[in-house]
């Protein structure tokens, strides 16, 4: 590209300038996928620096989950009050301040401080990304744009792997951790000069502004957009959070903590986070399972560029149908290769093909679009605290599932456990059958529409 040709885009060219607001937003998603990928990496050489009680270990770990979920508790008031990208320029700040802090920790409290911090970064970060570019993003690709969040967790922690792996040799976890400093910077640097949501900016009364991100980021029908935001802003009935408790508002929030819930009883995280654990006990060496895990990081971020090509074509529910079908397939092969006695050998090999196709089945499904809908399918008044009150229960149920994960398997041995994770999933496949909507190239001002007239979002 010349430099006239990136002047332009960085100008705002109506067409282009839109990729690069929405690439930019999406740095969240890679500090939130680093961000919980490092510790594992990290955690075996802490150990030498530090001496930690059992219950100390799990609260480093899990600590930026506990954080995460306090994060988007509050954020997501905060996305309604102070904005989208002020938000995000905080995030960015909370992000630095928290890595820099475990960094240079002289002390286990002073480290566990920056875990929590972190994780509240990690919590506004899952929100406002996803709610951002959504808001930003013309219909027609909206999903594809939106998923680039997602695209880049899996990538981010995809990187996170490879910074443990650089690091490990010098037993380095300060640097390890330290290394999420870089994207905060870079996300605060390229949002200054980004602009606010423009369905924000409406709703705060601020039409000019808006109309003018609308032109900046749409070659047409500026007036159009511009005129169906203010209609569905006129209808807003007060504040938000009483919205939230309204009848009508409720198959939203069936739909949106059913999937946050689903998206984490399934055991995404289970393989995400236990992955070389669970290849050793296939017989692989330390090594090979490094690599597998690796492998499956890969397949990760691969699939969900697929999910991206297809998402705003075959829609929303396809994928997601399709996803979680082929979890359960893949969750019941896996308890059966578990089950058999002596495992190892070609079983071993089959474990190893059936995780990475959980994964990639996870990827093209329920990992985009669950951040997808909710972004979606909430009225613009209560939008962010809506998706508040979503991912609060996603990163509950994300720290119940890696906490259970060890003691399930201690307890009720390997096989049971993936047989509930399919189990799960199986309820998951009936649920988003009968009660996802699909969202594919409407406006989110008609979405809301439909909401309000009480129609249901399934039909
Ligand atoms: C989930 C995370 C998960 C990641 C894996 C995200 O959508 O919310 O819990 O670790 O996908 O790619």
């Amino acid at each position: 590209m010349s430099t006239a040709e990136l002047r332009s885009v960085l100008d705002g060219d109506g067409g282009r300038f839109i990729y690069l607001s929405a690439a930019l937003a999406a740095l969240n998603g890679l500090l939130f996928g680093f961000d919980t990928g490092i510790i594992s990496g990290a955690f075996l050489y802490i150990q030498d620096t530090f001496a930690m009680s059992p219950l100390i270990e799990g609260v480093v770990v899990s600590g930026a989950m506990a954080g995460a979920a306090l994060g988007a508790a509050v954020g997501g008031r905060l996305a309604d009050r102070i904005g989208r990208r002020r938000l995000i320029l905080l995030g960015a700040g909370v992000f630095f301040v928290g890595s820099l802090t475990m960094a240079v920790a002289p002390s286990v409290p002073v480290l566990v401080a920056g875990r929590l911090i972190d994780g509240v970064a990690i919590g506004f970060a899952s929100i406002v990304g996803p709610l951002y570019i959504s808001e930003i993003a013309p219909p027609r690709i909206r999903g594809a744009l939106t998923s680039l969040n997602q695209l880049m967790v899996t990538v981010g922690i995809l990187v996170s792997y490879f910074v443990n792996f650089a690091f490990a040799d010098a037993g380095a976890w300060r640097w390890m951790l330290g290394a999420g400093m870089v994207p905060a910077v870079v996300l605060a640097i390229g949002m200054l000069k980004m602009p606010e949501s423009p369905r924000w900016l409406l709703e705060q009364g601020r039409t000019d502004e808006a109309r003018a991100v609308l032109a900046r980021t749409r070659s047409e029908g500026v007036d159009e957009e511009l005129a169906e935001i203010r209609t569905t802003v006129e209808k807003q009935s007060g504040t938000g959070l009483r919205d939230l408790l309204q009848p009508w508002m409720r198959p939203a929030l069936l739909v949106g903590l059913g999937l946050a819930v689903f998206q984490q009883i399934t055991g995404i995280n289970a393989v995400i986070y236990y992955a070389p654990t669970i290849l050793e006990s296939t017989g692989f060496g330390s090594v090979t399972s490094i690599l597998a895990t690796v492998g499956i990081g890969v397949i990760n971020v691969g699939m969900t560029v697929v999910a991206i090509a297809l998402i705003d074509r075959v829609g929303r529910r396809a994928l997601l149908l399709v996803g979680i079908g082929g979890m359960v397939l893949t969750l019941g092969v896996l308890g059966f290769v578990f089950y058999v006695p002596g495992f190892g050998g070609a079983l071993g090999w089959i474990a190893t093909a059936s995780l990475m196709a959980f994964v990639a089945f996870f990827a093209i499904g329920l990992g985009p679009v669950f951040w997808l809908l909710i972004s979606e399918i909430y009225p613009l008044a209560t939008r962010g605290s809506a998706m508040g009150l979503v991912t609060v229960a996603n990163w509950g149920a994300n720290l119940a599932v890696s906490l259970a994960f060890p003691i399930l398997t201690a307890n009720v041995g390997r096989p049971s456990t993936f047989w509930l994770f399919g189990l799960c999933s199986l309820v998951g496949l009936v649920f988003v059958y009968r009660f996802v909507p699909e969202t594919k190239g409407r406006t989110l001002e008609a979405i809301e529409d439909d909401l309000r007239q009480n129609i249901s979002l399934a039909d």
